[in-house]
């Protein structure tokens, strides 16, 4: 696999190169076990290369504090010293920004990850900024209650790292934004200094909303160490149907009819086209397809809901109805635990899968959802026309441009599966798919972040005032640019 290099971008000469004082300096602090070095046995490349294998820094240090106040000092350090850092959570993020681009060192958060209390009355959690997403769901599941997001990635991605990013995941259509779940954060500024809001109250209309500046900031003026967020009660009836349409068409149809016959329970719409059902059915080999014949779309529905019964009763209304109408002709309902888990494989594996054949191109956007596919077959068609597409012709670079997501939020996933990363694709599909885009007054980053790969590309999504403000932002908060450089803006 070749992994990007980056002749365009050079190291930024401001910056000190790590010598042997600052790891003194840094061993008063940690302990041996909470700093990793690069040498002859370790090359730390768990940390320096992406969830994609698309991106890969030279950082030679990991720190991994496990308390606020050693990320204090750690930071106040680096800023005196113009040293560059990088916070990092579980290393899942879609962008190329959690891993350095040249020697920046790494700042994990994994070790900071403590629950730090639970309200089970108002369904408050507050816990350190490095807690496993599936591990605080796993403990609010123990107690009733539900992280009010979820995403393919729970098993690895943290709780700092999906509020850092702003994910929107699965359920988004049903518990709504981090920006609204979130109650407060606690963040450590790059200069050290600790901003405490880990506020447990919903209405606070004292002054400007801070938290929300770090929500999606994506590491670039502060390092978030802790997070309270409002969680609500766990349904404890859930249901998955998985169904095959004909057309797009139909799928935005089925999408209001949901929304109609489900009302409060419809917990997720996402939708895939047939290709990345392919490319699934190839990583999934040793499972069987939910629906036995090819449909170019397929729709999972999740309800969720307080009590089985209204929700089967519900849910099997409806499927009749849209059955009847003509726009559903095929599908299947979980009848067990088993099942359900197995029909969310179908979706949620499509990431792994569009990436197992080499590396991957994603383009995570927002658009009206009358275009919301378009994209899926101008990438298509852009890719046939440069000779660059073959799904048996081991020549070509691309394997498949394949098109699925969230629905429900106007946000489409175009994966372009490729044997190998080159710039040929590259320039084939950017700035295309930007372009693309934008003519439709869309957004480049839906939720996936903008990262290292889409730092040049924001003026696509934002005024050039907004830009300003954003850099103003930085500048302020971060005037020696240490945290997460050369991304973002
Ligand atoms: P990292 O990848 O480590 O970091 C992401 C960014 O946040 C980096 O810029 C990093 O510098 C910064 N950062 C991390 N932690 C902190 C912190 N504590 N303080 C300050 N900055 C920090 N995203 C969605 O929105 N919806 C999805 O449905 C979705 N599904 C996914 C499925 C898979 C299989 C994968 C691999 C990813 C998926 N993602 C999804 C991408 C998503 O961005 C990440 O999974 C998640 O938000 C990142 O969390 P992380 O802890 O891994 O952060
Ligand atoms: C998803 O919805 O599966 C995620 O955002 C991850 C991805 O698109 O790769
Ligand atoms: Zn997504």
């Amino acid at each position: 696999l070749t992994v990007e290099n980056y002749p365009n971008i050079k190291r930024l000469e401001s910056f000190k190169k790590l010598g042997k004082e600052d790891l003194d300096y840094f061993k008063t602090i940690l302990s041996q076990q909470e700093i990793l070095e690069a040498n002859e046995n370790e090359d730390l490349a768990f940390y320096n290369e992406d969830w994609m294998r698309k991106y890969r820094g030279q950082s030679k240090l990991v720190l991994r504090p496990k308390t606020t106040e050693q990320v204090s000092k750690i930071l106040k350090y680096c800023n005196e010293q113009n040293l560059a850092v990088v916070p990092q959570g579980g290393n899942t993020g879609l962008v190329g920004g959690s891993v350095p681009v040249f020697d920046e060192i790494v700042l994990s958060l994994t070790q900071l990850n403590k629950i730090r209390e639970f309200d089970e009355v108002s369904g408050i959690l507050k816990c350190d900024a490095g807690v496993i997403l599936e591990a605080a769901d796993m403990f609010l599941a123990e107690r009733g209650y539900i992280f009010p997001m979820d995403l393919g990635a729970k098993g690895s991605c943290h709780v700092g790292g999906i509020v850092a990013t702003n994910a929107g995941g699965l359920r988004l259509l049903r518990y709504g934004s981090l920006h609204g779940t979130v109650l407060g954060l606690e963040v450590v500024l790059p200069n050290g200094e600790i901003v405490n809001s880990m506020n447990a109250l919903r209405k606070d209309n004292t002054g400007y909303d801070l938290k929300q500046l770090f929500i999606g900031s994506e590491g670039t003026i502060g390092v978030v160490t802790g997070v309270s967020i409002l969680c609500p009660i766990r349904p404890n009836a859930f249901n998955v149907s998985f169904l095959g349409v004909e057309s797009y068409e139909a799928v935005q149809k089925v999408f209001v009819q949901a929304k109609k016959e489900l009302g409060e329970i419809l917990s997720a719409f996402e939708f895939m086209d047939l290709k990345s059902q392919n490319l699934t059915k190839i990583h999934l080999a040793d499972m069987d397809h939910p629906l036995a014949d090819d449909h170019p779309f397929y729709i999972l529905i999740e309800t969720s809901g307080s009590k089985k019964e209204h929700d089967d009763a519900k849910l099997e209304a409806f499927l009749e109805s849209a059955m009847e109408d003509g726009l559903v002709v095929d599908g299947v309902v979980a009848q067990d635990e088993t099942e359900l888990k197995n029909l969310w494989q179908w979706r949620e594996m499509i990431p792994e899968s569009s990436q197992a054949g080499g590396g991957v191109y994603k383009y995570d956007v927002s658009l009206p959802l009358k275009d919301l596919y378009s994209l899926v077959d101008a990438a298509n068609a852009r890719l046939e026309e440069h000779g660059l597409l073959s799904i048996d012709d081991e020549s070509k670079p691309v394997i498949s441009a394949v098109g699925y997501g969230h629905v429900g939020d106007g946000n489409l996933h175009l994966n372009v599966a490729v044997r190998r990363y080159t710039k040929e694709v590259e320039k084939c599909l950017e700035p295309f798919v930007y372009e693309f885009v934008s003519s439709k007054n869309g957004s480049i980053s839906a939720e996936h972040g903008l990262g290292f790969q889409k730092k040049n590309y924001i003026g696509y999504s934002k005024s050039e005032q907004e830009i300003k403000m954003i850099k103003q932002l930085k500048n302020l908060y971060d005037s020696n640019t240490i945290l997460n450089p050369y991304k973002y803006v």
